[in-house]
């Protein structure tokens, strides 16, 4: 439910502490930290948040250790800290880990049950949440874990009208390394001398060689219209400068790539570059706490050659505006999950987001004979054993 109007502002400084209680299940180290143990590069890359918000619930004061007295329940499960080789964090297992650990609770303890998992939440920070698959048309074919359908999803993913979007779901930020970007801070008050910034791929020729999947062209039209245009800063190499250059400059370009989101949204709001954002029906992260309509600047991905255009002849009262408000230290806490958290940042906005969604509707509780559930739902390499 939508709650009353009040300043995006207000929302954000909301303290979460004493309006939820959450239980953590204690699951298996192979579901887990073992994960972590085998492979720590799943520490640092953009779905890491998945880690960081157990470690964070594990102390934090909405914990309980009373079931009974739990609002939400919470299973700590990674779905993409199992890397390939190259450190690709490919969720083929993550149906058949995700499906075992429901399993382990449902027998081990009464509450999954008594829901079905409506009262149950996970962090699902892939590409495509819980459809688990890195490309759109096998996402949409796979849908939503079946198991996961009552559950609330906490996911990166955010699109209108999607498959891999259930509504009642929390959009969170991607993880972006806070430590890393705090280290590279220039001073506040040098001049921003770049127009247009973008560091990136515009096309990805691995695994569309043909193109056109990929950012549904968008990032290819970029290229092609503005590679020349002396008020667009935009190449492939990643520079070393690369967190700084956002400092410099007035627009940082976050158009989609194969999800519609990526880690330079965060990146431009804690460097207080105004974010261009370029993918049709985004949905994004704590979209009722932020304001970016008013922070940032939307473009159709059809008008990406009409991008030069649309910057210049914005007035400038209204760039200064945007940049007063990215200012604000509360937006730029939102986008980031510290270590150790600190009020306001994106933890605690997920608490906030849950809090929201209290008490939980009638009919979440089943009588005991009612099941909503199909287990042997799903392609059948899903039902595997893990
Ligand atoms: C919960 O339901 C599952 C699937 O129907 C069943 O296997 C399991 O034993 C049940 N758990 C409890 C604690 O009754
Ligand atoms: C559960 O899903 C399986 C596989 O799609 C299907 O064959 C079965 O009929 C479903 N069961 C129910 C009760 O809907």
């Amino acid at each position: 439910s939508v709650p009353p109007f009040r300043s995006a502002g207000d929302v954000l400084e909301d303290n979460p502490v004493g309006k939820l209680k959450v239980f953590i299940y204690d699951l298996p180290r192979k579901y887990n930290k073992k994960m972590v143990t085998k492979d720590p590069r799943c520490l640092n890359h953009m779905f890491a948040a998945e880690i960081f918000m157990h470690r964070f619930l594990l102390s934090s004061a909405v914990r309980t250790l009373k079931p009974k007295e739990a609002d939400w329940f919470y299973i700590p499960v990674y779905t993409t800290c199992d890397l390939t080789p190259a450190g690709l964090p490919l969720p083929f297992k993550s149906p058949r880990v995700m499906r075992s650990s429901i399993q382990y609770i449902s027998n081990k303890w009464p509450f999954w049950n008594r829901t079905d998992g409506a009262d149950h939440f996970f962090v699902v920070p892939h590409d495509f949440g819980a459809c688990f698959h890195y490309q759109e048309e096998k996402a949409i074919e796979r849908g939503i874990l079946p198991l996961l359908r009552r559950a609330t999803l906490v996911q990166t993913f955010g699109q209108e009208n999607h498959v891999c979007l259930k509504e009642g779901s929390i959009i969170i930020p991607p993880f972006a390394p806070p430590q890393k970007m705090q280290a590279h801070l220039i001073p506040r008050d040098t001049p921003r001398s770049i127009f247009v910034y973008f560091r990136g791929l515009f096309y990805d020729t691995g695994n569309d060689p043909e193109g056109g999947y990929y950012a549904r062209g968008a990032r290819a039209s970029l290229w092609e219209n503005f590679k020349n245009n002396p008020l667009f800063d935009i190449s492939t190499d990643h520079p070393a400068t690369y967190y700084e250059d956002m400092q410099r400059a007035v627009f940082c370009l976050c158009p989609l790539g194969w999800a519609p989101w990526s880690p330079r949204l965060v990146e431009a709001v804690v460097f207080g570059c105004i974010p261009v954002i370029i993918a049709d029906d985004i949905v994004l992260p704590f979209a009722d706490a932020i304001p970016w309509e008013e922070i940032g600047v939307f473009v159709e991905e059809k008008d990406v050659p009409k991008l030069d255009t649309i910057l210049t002849s914005m007035p400038i009262e209204d760039i200064l505006r945007k940049q007063r408000l990215l200012a604000n230290p509360s937006m730029k806490q939102a986008m980031l999950f510290p270590q150790p958290a600190q009020p306001r940042d994106a933890f605690h906005q997920i608490l906030n987001g849950l809090a929201r969604k209290l008490p939980h509707p009638e009919g979440v509780y089943l009588p005991p004979s009612e099941k909503h559930l199909n287990w042997t739902a799903g392609p059948v390499g899903d039902l595997k054993p893990w």
